[in-house]
């Protein structure tokens, strides 16, 4: 169905937020609100859910997704990092800001964003070469395909997307310079280094993409800022879900996870629920192949 989003790991995240009435729950990838409804579903009557993202186009789609739960569902527009300032009422219990029963953090970017060319997400849909969440937002993939010193460039594609070509589809980008499109830069790249390459045939232009969007959102400083400030939102006992898509994000979530976990001179601060990730049926990819590459990690506050 265009302009929808189907939940990753849907049943997964709400067996292990456990929710149940009462609860206080925060999204801060709130999207399309598939997990967020199924969140207030569960903690009927009177669960409440503070929701973020950030970009308004999603919020619309959420708010009327989260109609049916009237004032149990607050939305917000804003980066997730402000999660704490933006919660501050939400999340008090006793006195202190630790009142929050389960945190959501589904990472990356909706159906709704890929599919809407004009976002300029996609290589396969011409459009602009914006590529922000956040339509405000100052940086966007344009400057950086055609202002940024090339080493810069080669630099950002190393990092964010693993290209190993990095130099090579930098030189050639400076060529082409000014580059107007997602299908223009698509070909230069794709001219840059041939054809589909690897065992799973990834279009040339995959990683390129995936390095702009992460480099424009600055997506991997977002999710190392917000691991802590989302732990100390929680209650003890009140568990974090992070669905990441890349194996650099994930990285940074099991780091994370794991060294808060395995402190020994003191009371680790968080119990990992899920050892190794879960990761999504053969049923699901079948039904939805953008969950392909989700994992989930979950972490219980001690
Ligand atoms: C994978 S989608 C979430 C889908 C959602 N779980 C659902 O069921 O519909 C990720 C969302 O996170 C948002 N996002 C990305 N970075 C963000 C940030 N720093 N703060 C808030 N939202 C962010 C994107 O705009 C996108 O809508």
């Amino acid at each position: 169905m265009p302009g929808s989003h189907q939940p990753v790991l849907y049943q997964e995240v709400l067996i292990g937020l456990r929710p149940t009435p009462g609860g206080k729950y925060i999204d801060g990838t709130l999207g399309a609100g598939g997990h967020a409804a199924g969140l207030l579903a569960l903690s009927s009557p009177d669960g409440q859910l503070l929701g973020m993202d950030l970009d308004p186009a999603a919020l619309e789609v959420a708010r009327r997704t989260l109609e049916p739960f009237g004032a149990r569902a607050r939305i917000v527009q804003g980066s997730y990092t402000q999660m704490a300032e933006v919660a501050k009422d939400f999340a008090t219990a006793d006195g202190s800001l630790q009142g929050v029963d389960g945190i959501l953090l589904d990472l990356g970017l909706s159906s709704l964003q890929v599919d809407d060319p004009t976002r300029g997400f996609a290589f396969r849909l011409e459009g602009p070469l914006d590529m922000r969440f956040d339509p405000q937002a100052e940086l966007t993939a344009a400057e950086i395909v055609n202002e940024w010193p090339e080493a810069e460039l080669a630099d950002v594609l190393y990092q964010y997307g693993e290209e190993r070509q990095s130099r090579k589809i930098a030189r050639a980008i400076g060529a082409a310079r000014p580059l107007h499109t997602t299908r223009q830069l698509a070909e230069v790249v794709a001219e840059a280094i041939g054809g589909r390459r690897g065992a799973d045939r990834l279009h040339p232009a995959t990683r390129t993409f995936q390095a702009l969007r992460i480099a424009v959102n600055g997506e991997l400083e977002a999710v190392e800022t917000v691991l802590p400030v989302a732990v100390s939102l929680l209650k003890p006992g009140g568990r974090l879900a992070v669905i990441s898509f890349h194996s650099l994000e994930d990285r940074i979530v099991k780091t994370f996870f794991r060294q808060q976990a395995r402190a020994t001179d003191f009371v680790p601060p968080l119990k990992e629920i899920t050892r190794k990730p879960v990761v999504t049926t053969d049923d699901e990819v079948a039904r939805n192949p953008r969950a392909r590459s989700a994992r989930l990690r979950i972490v219980e506050k001690v």
